[in-house]
């Protein structure tokens, strides 16, 4: 559906006169990808980007955004930091890919296992959806049981096991499942994977009811469009209710680690899982996926073919993903008293200048934010969990998108959007100010 009105419109039309470059590279686009990558249809108008530095990016025709897409997260440092760049410029000057193993793969290991509780030992991949497969895979192995719980709201990447959600026309505390997108076969979802809901304790009864087909449960310590973080209580329950039926847990830690603390939310709220993923960060930008745990689980992957839980890849371990990895992770551990606090203290004030401001002017909007993680909703009710979030105001919102566009800043469109330690006060400043606007602008128009 496509909305109008009057200064959304004349916001539009600003947008696109100042991106002809990269409105021509859309047809092409078109032509030769079935699905753009990171997909520019979540803008409303195509924008490719040329280059980037710091928190800002720069599209084709030359413009200048502060951005808060980050890598999706990955990006924490943000663009470029130099120790990194430099780093990736002398692994360069000696290979890029070798198969064989080259040692910035032990840097990255040795830093994960020093910083993350429950890593023993460490397997390489491409992304985070690779680690949580063979999370899942692992767990099956090892407990020899089939079944994998998720919890309703989360994300934990686009394999079919991760593709299986809660449906929101089921029963609050009793959920059902469904599968996201086509392909998926019915038996996933219906042999292999249970659906809990999130921070609710009734999630521990169906637990304790399906312990014996119950392999592993596998939690967000925080999920990505609800960022809640007074999560202690109920993780460490979670942990209980495992333990007390002989089955695994494991916490994606894609999003929160070396995020909500250097190590990660294990850290940060004192609860060691079985295993745990990674991605994003601990690449430093660049494609990198992590599984890590406890040394008798991982013992388990083997050598193609010698009966053990099959693990590999081309690409895995490779020297670029590793030296920025652990360019980055080191960086993030000699600096982590500064770093931490202050993107928890910018972040902080971003949202509560905005959430006062919608407060004091009654706009139906909330912003929710854990570290450097926000997300803003236009929704005007409580949110207890992702059922909550639908249905939203889509026209406020989508105008909110364009009028932001429309000041230089570039926020992804899926609610959820990252700063790092590059955005800096004057740079939280201006997102303030932007910020306001924009849902000022919303207002005039009648949206909000
Ligand atoms: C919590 C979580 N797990 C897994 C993934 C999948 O990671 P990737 O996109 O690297 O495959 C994501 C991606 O955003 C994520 O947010």
């Amino acid at each position: 559906m496509t909305y109008s009105s009057p200064r959304r419109d004349a916001a539009l039309a600003r947008l696109k006169a100042k991106t002809s470059r990269s409105a021509a590279m859309r047809p092409h686009a078109e032509q030769l990808l079935a699905l753009e990558a990171v997909p520019t249809f979540s803008l409303p108008t195509p924008i490719y980007i040329d280059r980037a530095l710091g928190a800002t990016m720069t599209d084709l025709d030359g413009n200048d955004y502060i951005d808060l897409a980050m890598g999706f997260g990955s990006n924490i440092l943000g663009h470029r930091p130099p120790e990194v760049e430099a780093a990736l410029i002398a692994q360069v000057g000696k290979c890029w890919h070798t198969v064989i193993p080259s040692t910035p793969q032990y840097d990255l290991a040795e830093l994960l296992v020093d910083a993350v509780p429950c890593a023993e030992k460490v397997v390489f991949t491409n992304s985070g959806t690779e680690a949580t497969m063979y999370g899942m895979r692992l767990a099956r192995a090892y407990t020899k049981k089939e079944k994998v719980a998720v919890f309703g709201g989360g994300y934990h990447g686009t394999h079919d096991y991760a593709l299986i959600q809660e449906d929101p026309k089921s029963q609050r505390d009793a959920p059902s499942a469904k599968t996201i997108g086509l392909g998926i076969p019915a038996s996933v979802r219906d042999e292999t994977m249970i659906v809990l809901p999130y921070r609710d304790p009734a999630a521990f009864d169906i637990i304790r009811k399906n312990r014996d087909a119950l392999a592993m449960v596998i939690v967000q310590p925080v999920q990505n469009t609800t960022p809640f973080i007074d999560n202690h209580d109920f993780l460490r329950g979670l942990r209980d209710v495992c333990d007390e039926c002989g089955v695994l847990l494991m916490f994606d830690e894609v999003v929160t680690g070396f995020r909500l603390a250097y190590g990660g939310a294990q850290v940060y709220y004192g609860v060691t899982p079985d295993l745990a993923s990674f991605g994003k960060i601990i690449g430093g930008g660049a494609a990198v996926g992590a599984l890590c745990g406890r040394d008798a689980l991982m013992g388990l992957f083997a050598q193609p073919g010698s009966g053990g839980v099959f693990s590999g890849g081309t690409f895995n371990g490779n020297p670029i993903s590793m030296t920025a990895g652990a360019a980055t992770l080191r960086l993030l551990k000699e600096r982590k008293d500064e770093i931490y606090p202050g993107i928890e203290r910018r972040s902080a004030r971003l949202a509560s200048t905005i959430a006062e401001h919608c407060a004091s002017n009654g706009m139906g909007v909330t912003l929710m934010h854990a570290a450097s993680i926000q997300c803003i909703h236009f929704v005007d009710r409580p949110i207890r969990t992702f059922r909550d979030l639908h249905p939203s105001n889509r026209a406020a919102e989508e105008a909110f998108y364009i009028f932001l566009l429309d000041r230089g800043v570039l926020l992804p469109g899926f609610h959820v959007y990252f700063l790092s330690a590059a955005h800096d006060d004057a740079m939280i400043g201006r997102l303030e100010t932007a910020f306001v606007e924009a849902l000022d602008e919303c207002r005039a128009d009648g949206l909000l």
